[in-house]
């Protein structure tokens, strides 16, 4: 087998873990230097390759690839960049392609969602029509947790943990300010489509008196006559109501309550702003005095309060992509197999990327109670796990020490320039 490089890029929105990813395929390739010489990574995602601006991860420290376990964010910078089809755009992939063959690129690891997978499995196949085979993997990612065959998705668990955490402290707040000033706080949280994180919010209580009483699922149409009904409901019996709110919840007929009205490369709708909507909605016809928060960004690179079990996730699909392209592997991704709910146990399996390519999973009914606001047991035995242990990152005068890269950049080898 002749020694290559490898080529590492995050893609979509980040998360509170991809680094652990970054992480997992570095080290184990690294492991592998009689076959991997080097992995370089795209500055900015795929951005990185069509314009030959890459980094060189031999540059950095054994130490500094470590730190990268413990540090949020996009360490190499993440795109949101939609690669078109071959059709539209032969001139993009023939730039890839051309940048690899430049550097000697045999591996391609694109860590990222579900519309990164397309990308994936698309390079996978063009650059076999293109003459210049190249072995390109999936790692997942994403907090929406909507990818489908993995049991789950690295990202999600950080994420629902933050999302439970804070709907348990910010409710003995609320609770202890209910009798004379604020009876409602609304907490708004990612997922676009799909109520995984949402659902999350719900491990913060047990009882129905527990908060949050009410969750605002994408996967069940809102009915406002029924919300304000049960919020005024539950203030008059617990003296106070703690919603949980998805970005992506909408109406019976399919408009979100809350669109910023922009879209991004891939066509979604750029979502946020629902909490202040819901909020509204209580004060104008309850006229109870409320509290609201947009967790937005908070909750992705919350690293301080991780689930430990992501974080080990994180790093075992990235060490898993690299162990399954040095088996021959293509076109496939690492998935997470849940083998046992109690005790917690799971494995890594493969999947074709054709088979995860731009499909959503959403909220299963089974985990949505039967009034359409809360979970159900089921829901908890999944996401429970998800959530379970700490991993904290180191800390130095009261902060996180997050690790930065060199970043040197991979001496450029072609003359051309590629606008994207
Ligand atoms: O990657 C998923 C996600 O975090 C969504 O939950 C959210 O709607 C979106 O990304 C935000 O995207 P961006 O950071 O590009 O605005």
């Amino acid at each position: 087998m002749p020694k290559m490089n490898a080529f590492y890029a995050q893609s979509g929105g980040v998360t509170a873990v991809i680094n652990a990813s970054a992480a997992g395929v570095i080290e184990t390739a690294r492991k592998h230097k009689n076959r991997i010489a080097n992995v370089y990574a795209g500055r900015n995602g795929i951005i990185g390759a069509l314009t030959e601006d890459m980094i060189d991860t031999n540059k950095e420290s054994a130490a500094t690839i470590a730190a990268l376990m413990h540090t949020p964010g996009g360490a190499f910078g993440s795109a949101r960049y939609k690669l078109k089809g071959i059709e539209e755009n032969r001139r993009e992939y023939e730039r890839l392609i051309e940048v690899f063959r430049a550097h000697n690129i045999g591996y391609f690891f694109y860590n990222g969602g579900n519309d990164s997978m397309d990308t994936a499995h698309k390079v996978s196949l063009i650059s076999k029509k293109l003459g210049y085979p190249v072995t390109a993997l999936g790692v997942p990612k994403t907090v929406d947790n909507d990818l489908p065959v993995t049991d789950n998705c690295p990202g999600f668990g950080s994420v629902a943990k933050y999302v439970a955490v804070s709907t348990k402290e910010a409710a003995l707040d609320v609770l202890s300010m209910a009798k004379t000033s604020t009876k409602v706080f609304v907490l708004e949280v990612m997922g676009r489509h799909a109520g995984w994180i949402a659902a999350a919010g719900g491990l913060a209580g047990r009882k129905s008196a527990d908060a949050p009483h009410i969750i605002l699922f994408p996967e069940v149409p809102f009915n406002k006559k029924a919300f304000l009904a049960r919020v005024k409901e539950c203030v008059e019996r617990y003296e106070y109501c703690v919603i949980v709110v998805s970005e992506g919840a909408r109406y019976e007929n399919g408009k979100f309550l809350a669109e910023a009205g922009t879209r991004d490369a891939f066509g979604h709708a750029q979502l946020g702003g629902v909490a202040p909507v819901v909020a509204n909605m209580v004060r104008e016809k309850l006229g109870y005095k409320y509290h609201y928060a947009v967790a937005d960004y908070l909750q992705r690179s919350a690293r301080h309060i991780a689930s430990a079990t992501d974080v080990k996730q994180a790093y075992a699909v990235g060490q898993a992509a690299v162990k399954m392209a040095l088996a021959g592997e293509t076109s496939v991704m690492p998935v997470i197999k849940r083998v046992s709910d109690s005790p917690y146990r799971w494995k890594i399996e493969k999947a074709p990327l054709s088979r995860i390519a731009n499909k959503e999973k959403m909220l299963p009914p089974r985990y949505i109670s039967s009034d359409g606001f809360g979970i159900t047991e089921a829901a908890r035995r999944y996401l429970q796990p998800l959530i379970h242990g700490e991993d904290y990152p180191p800390f130095i005068k009261g902060l996180p020490k997050y690790v930065e890269l060199k970043a040197v950049a991979v001496k450029r080898k072609l003359n051309t320039e590629f606008v994207v």
